[in-house]
Parts: C-alpha cells; sequence; structure tokens
C-alpha cells in the first residue's frame, strides 16, 4: 500500500515535472524573440491581452507545488526506508543539505521572477527587461537561478532515463545538449542586456 502510494506520487511529480519543462521550453523560445522586438512586443500584446498568462501562472503554481509535495513525500519515505544513511558509507554524495538549499534558492528564484514579472508595465515589456538587466545584481541573481535549473534539470532528467532504462551515452549526451540550449536561450537575455545595451 505504502509503495503504490510512493509509485502515485512519483507519477505526480514525474508529470508535473512534464508540464513544466514543456513550459520552458515555450518561455524560452518566447523570450528569444526579444531579439526581434515587433515580433516580442506582439506576442507578449497577445499572451497578456485575455486570461492566457493567468492561467498559465496558475498551471505553473499547481504543478510547482505537485511537484516539490511529491518530492518531499518521496524524500520522507526514502529516509524511514533506509537502514544505513548515505553520507556514512558514500563519501562523494552530494551533502543532501545542499541539495536542498539549491531547491530552495530555486524556488526562491522563480518567486521573485514572477513577482517582478507581474509587476511590469505590460505595455512595456521589453523595455522593462532592459530595465531590469541594467542591474549587475539581477544579472548575477538570474545566472544564478539559471545554473542552479541546469543542474536540477540534468539530475532528475538523468534520473527519468534510468527509470525508463535508458542508459546509453546518446541518451544522456541528448538530454545534456537539450539542457545547456534550454538554459543558454535563457541566459542570453540578461547577459546579451548588460553586455550590449548598458
Ligand atoms: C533570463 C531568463 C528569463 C526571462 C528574460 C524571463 C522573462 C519573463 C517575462 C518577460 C515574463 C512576463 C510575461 C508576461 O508579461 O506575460 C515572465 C513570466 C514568467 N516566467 Fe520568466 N523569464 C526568464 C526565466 C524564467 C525561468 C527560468 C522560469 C522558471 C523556472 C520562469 C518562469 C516564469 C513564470 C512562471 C512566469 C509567469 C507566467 C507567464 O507569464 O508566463 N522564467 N518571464
Amino acid at each position: 500500500m505504502a509503495s503504490q502510494l510512493i509509485q502515485l506520487q512519483k507519477r505526480s511529480m514525474a508529470l508535473a515535472g512534464v508540464v513544466m519543462t514543456a513550459y520552458l521550453i515555450v518561455h524560452m523560445l518566447s523570450n528569444l524573440s526579444f531579439f526581434w522586438p515587433d515580433t516580442f512586443t506582439k506576442f507578449y500584446d497577445w499572451y497578456n491581452g485575455g486570461v492566457i498568462s493567468w492561467l498559465v501562472l496558475l498551471l505553473m503554481t499547481i504543478a510547482v507545488f505537485i511537484h516539490v509535495k511529491a518530492a518531499i513525500r518521496i524524500r520522507k519515505a526514502n529516509a524511514q526506508a533506509r537502514a544505513v544513511d548515505y553520507a556514512k558509507h558514500d563519501k562523494f554524495k552530494i551533502p543532501a543539505l545542499f541539495v536542498t538549499l539549491s531547491i530552495i534558492f530555486l524556488l526562491t528564484f522563480i518567486v521573485v521572477h514572477v513577482i517582478q514579472t507581474v509587476l511590469f508595465d505590460n505595455t512595456e515589456l521589453y523595455n522593462e527587461l532592459i530595465q531590469l538587466f541594467q542591474s549587475e545584481i539581477m544579472v548575477l541573481f538570474y545566472l544564478a537561478g539559471l545554473f542552479v535549473l541546469m543542474m536540477h534539470l540534468q539530475h532528475s532528467l538523468a534520473n527519468v532515463l534510468q527509470t525508463l532504462g535508458k542508459t546509453s551515452l546518446t541518451c544522456h549526451s541528448l538530454v545534456w545538449a537539450g539542457v545547456m540550449i534550454l538554459i543558454g536561450g535563457f541566459a542570453l537575455i540578461p547577459v546579451y542586456i548588460y553586455m550590449a545595451m548598458s
């Protein structure tokens, strides 16, 4: 019974992860239209014109909530089932505290980012982004958030591949390349604005 519940948690965690990853791909691609200001403005005028952006925000909030809640439950169940603590026999394991802190930082990054974008003047989105990334602190904060997101995606997708029995180097290299393209696409905007537009 307990193991069935854990399986259910794992499935809902994976499903929420898939929804968030799909959002991230679309979000990164729509952000890249920043390099074509007319397209960027047209897209975000449409996106913010009705309820779509609020529905997307609601969907993402639910997905993050399900994902985090399931992760906490799975972690607790694993800790209870484990007879010998990893730290005592595996000195290369990343410390659990470090993993927890990085996840807290990632969640903080997402909350800060959403608050910042909700406070943006939607009719001036293009200029709002330019304004935001004039600040070195903001550029560093976003790059740090993207770095932690990269580590998290890389690690969790490697686990998913392992669960699916896909252990080949090709599969892992493809996932690694996909994550790098996603994160690189996001990072281009703060870096470009800071280097070329300030
Ligand atoms: C440098 C990277 C990023 C830039 C330039 C950026 C830009 C934006 C902009 C302009 C908006 C507001 C869109 C609107 O007015 O409707 C937005 C919203 C949002 N972003 Fe990002 N974003 C970045 C990275 C991320 C990352 C890494 C995540 C998640 C881990 C994320 C999650 C969200 C969410 C949940 C929203 C609110 C929902 C929405 O309006 O789509 N963003 N972002």
